[in-house]
């Protein structure tokens, strides 16, 4: 058993504190606003029932049990007192970070591990140089206690033992790890997903497309494989000799970089900008976002369920 610190309470820190908790660890969480802290207990409280309704959890992880695991803490100082592993999960601003890894120099022994979960930030340059043996990134998605993937990311100076402890820690979640060569911004998947945003938004803005065809060809073209094979599995089926041909194919060519996307600029512009404000490419039909949230995570975890049953198709 660990003890875990996390910096920051929001969307993510609440998520991963779960993730711990379940994992059988000790963790202690804070925020810098106090009104985000306090509403911890309820977000994990409400994480947990769409869990053990989906059959995600045993019967024996009640809220009080979780409740005991995850600490509230007000400061810095006391998350960390004990902990031999910190997770910084603040918003993400390079100063910010910065100035937390500088507390967390000051307040830390030298052998706590501090990770970030930043999404596309270079994290090393803002950790304190003394701290590079002991810093990496784990990076999980949202929500952390449905999505298993982690990545786990050194730094120029990372010691290649704590990759591999905290490797077997992911595993120890029951989540799955991958561990990169070096820091890239948006790991793998998250640029996967750029790429195909690009993709998106260029169909979007040229009119090719509505939101409901893309959607349906992602869902009902896109993903049905992609569970089961994933992509280069997928390729292997298909022969990589079509690939290739793909590849010689001129008449596709990747979107330019963008920086804006026409429709997204509108859709904002008349404040929709998604569930939380009741539309954005979709109209929600006025749900409250709570529930579209848990519908949503309802879903996910049949869905989970039922790759569990199947399993992946891979080689080796
Ligand atoms: N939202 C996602 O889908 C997602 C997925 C993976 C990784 N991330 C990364 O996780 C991090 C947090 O993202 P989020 O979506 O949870 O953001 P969020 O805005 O929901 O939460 C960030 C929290 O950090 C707190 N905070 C800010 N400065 C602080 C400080 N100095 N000390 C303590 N707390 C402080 C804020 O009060 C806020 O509650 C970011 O680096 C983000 O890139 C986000």
């Amino acid at each position: 058993m660990r003890t875990v610190a996390i910096v920051g309470a929001g969307l993510m820190g609440h998520g991963i504190a779960l993730v711990f908790a379940l994992g059988g660890h000790a963790v202690r969480i804070t925020d810098a606003r106090p009104e985000t802290l306090a509403a911890v207990p309820a977000l994990i409280g409400s994480a947990l029932e769409t869990l053990r309704e989906g059959g995600l959890v045993e019967a024996a992880w009640t809220a009080e049990r979780v409740a005991a695991a995850v600490r509230l803490c007000p400061t810095l100082a006391e998350a960390v007192a004990g902990a031999d592993l910190v997770i910084e999960a603040i918003t993400e601003k390079p100063d910010l970070k910065q100035t937390v890894f500088a507390e967390l120099d000051r307040l830390c022994p030298a052998g706590v591990a501090l990770a970030s979960n930043t999404s596309y930030l270079d994290i090393f340059p803002l950790i304190p140089a003394r701290r590079q043996e002991r810093a990496l990134v784990l990076h999980w998605y949202t929500p952390p206690y449905i999505v298993d993937l982690v990545d786990v990311v050194p730094g120029p100076q990372t010691d290649p033992a704590l990759l591999d402890e905290m490797r077997e820690m992911v595993i120890g979640l029951g989540q799955v790890p991958i561990v990169l060569k070096r820091f890239i911004p948006g790991y793998v998947a998250n640029r996967i997903q750029s790429a195909i945003s690009a993709e998106v938004y260029r169909l979007l803005d040229e009119g090719v497309a509505t939101p409901r065809e893309i959607d349906d060809a992602v869902i009902h073209g896109l993903s049905l494989r992609i569970p089961v094979l994933g992509h280069l599995a997928k390729a292997d089926f298909t022969s990589l000799e079509l690939q290739r041909q793909a590849l010689l194919n001129a008449s596709y060519e990747p979107p330019p970089p963008r920086t804006r996307s026409e429709t997204l600029d509108a859709l904002c512009a008349e404040g929709r900008t998604g569930v939380m404000a009741g539309r954005g490419f979709f109209d929600w039909g006025g749900r409250e976002p709570a529930e579209l949230f848990r519908d949503r995570d309802r879903r996910l975890i049949a869905l989970k369920k039922a790759m569990r049953d199947i399993g992946p198709l891979t080689g080796t």
